[in-house]
């Protein structure tokens, strides 16, 4: 028996529960532009900002901007509440700032 081809999506916000297509499809279809936008439109980035590095992302990625990765580590570091999986990941670009779970 053929298994469905269904692929199960992670969530990109975890505090609200919100897909990456979710939060692509909000900024496609409202050419949003920042993050408290998308955070009004789908709730995405409303809690502990913990994905807001990955919001900036998927904004630059739609209107076709590369921010440096420094610059977005930078940006946002120091306001992550909770740096969860991208512990690692900040505690790399940004080792002065203190890595909580
Ligand atoms: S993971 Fe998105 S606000 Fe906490």
């Amino acid at each position: 028996m053929k298994k469905p081809d269904i692929e199960i999506e992670e969530n990109i916000c975890q505090c609200y529960q919100v897909s990456e297509s979710t939060i692509r499809s909000c900024i496609a279809a409202k050419n949003l532009k920042t993050v408290e936008e998308v955070t009004q439109a789908c709730e995405a980035g409303g809690g502990c900002h913990s994905c807001h590095i990955l919001i900036d992302l998927f904004i630059d990625e739609y209107h076709k901007k590369s921010t440096p990765m420094e610059t977005l580590v930078h940006e946002h570091a120091d306001k992550v509440k909770k740096r969860g999986i991208l512990g690692r990941f900040f505690k790399k670009f940004k080792p002065d700032v203190p890595v909580t779970k």
